[in-house]
């Protein structure tokens, strides 16, 4: 199965906020980028080749924020993608800073949002941001100020929606009280349930769930993870792989998650988007959550 050539398309479509069509298997750029975050990549060109063959496998949602190399990535979009081909969606996000690899802070002063919105603007080479998603709410910043100040961008055209990152039920619902979200990405996986009530949420009232780790920050990928082996030979069965089954277990989970699997490799990128043709039996799915569990 790895080896066939499937578009992202075969994963359905998520209409974000109503009006926003996008395949539902989308790309992460995170690890485009040097380690941690932080700098630049390893092999600029296999970069590039990875976000040009993104789009040519139908991938149409494409998530990055400023916080990545910091503004490595949005930089390599913006100098590969442009012009943009139609139905291409670049979902960023601002409020982490970062000072060195996996080093970072949040801010959410509205000064600093607003310039992030901007520099994200001029990177990515966009007039309008389809999707901006406030990194991280500020503990020390009222959330009326960080997202009141992406209302305002919003109202002045520059952002189309916004979402939210890592955030519970009851942050979702104070921060409507704001402004409308429409979507939020927070850590969930196969093997990293800890957001499933967000999710439970978000799929009553139709909000986009963006699960970030796809394989629990690579843990479901190493052969030591005590499920391995039998997951291993559950994918083998359908002549798949162990990514394969974690993205295509989080397309069944439901209608609301959006798997955006990062990679800086085109052949882990083509294997990714693959899984969006992968079909289990609901007995199947239920051995393979009991097996992750165990
Ligand atoms: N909102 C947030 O706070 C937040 C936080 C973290 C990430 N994110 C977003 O979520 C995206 C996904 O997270 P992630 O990229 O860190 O996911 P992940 O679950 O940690 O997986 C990425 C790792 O798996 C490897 N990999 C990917 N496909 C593979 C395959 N088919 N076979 C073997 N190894 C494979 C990658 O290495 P190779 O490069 O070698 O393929 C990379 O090391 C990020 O890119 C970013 O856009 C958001």
């Amino acid at each position: 199965m790895s080896k066939k050539i499937t578009s992202a398309a075969a994963s359905g479509t998520f209409l974000i906020g109503g009006d926003v069509p996008v395949h539902r298997l989308g790309y992460g750029t995170m690890r485009l980028v040097g380690d941690g975050a932080w700098g630049e990549p390893a092999d600029p060109a296999e970069a590039k080749r990875v976000l040009r063959r993104a789009v040519d496998l139908g991938v149409t949602l494409i998530d990055t924020a400023d916080a990545y190399g910091p503004e490595i990535a949005e930089r390599l979009i913006g100098e590969t993608l442009v012009p943009y081909p139609a139905g291409v969606v670049i979902a960023t996000k601002g409020g982490i800073t970062r000072q060195g690899p996996a080093k970072t802070e949040y801010v959410g002063r509205a000064g600093y949002l607003i310039q992030c919105v901007e520099m994200s603007l001029r990177r990515l080479k966009l007039e309008r941001i389809d999707l901006y998603q406030l990194h991280r709410i500020d503990p020390r910043t009222p959330l009326e100020e960080s997202l009141g100040a992406l209302k305002r961008m919003q109202e002045q055209g520059k952002i189309r929606h916004i979402g939210l990152s890592e955030v519970t039920p009851a942050e979702i619902e104070d921060a409507e009280k704001i402004v409308p979200i429409v979507t939020v990405q927070n850590r969930y996986s196969l093997a990293d349930l800890r957001h499933e009530e967000t999710l439970k949420y978000c799929g009553l009232r139709g909000i986009g769930f963006l699960p970030w780790y796809p394989y629990a920050g690579g843990k479901l990928l190493k052969p030591d993870y005590p499920a391995a082996q039998t997951l291993g030979h559950i994918a083998a069965r359908h002549g798949a792989t162990i990514p394969q089954l974690s993205l295509a277990w989080l397309l069944q989970r439901s209608p609301v998650l959006m798997p955006i699997p990062g990679t800086s490799k085109v052949a882990h990128l083509e294997e990714n988007v693959a899984a969006a043709e992968l079909k289990l039996s609901p007995e199947e799915w239920a051995e393979v959550e009991t097996t992750a569990k165990s």
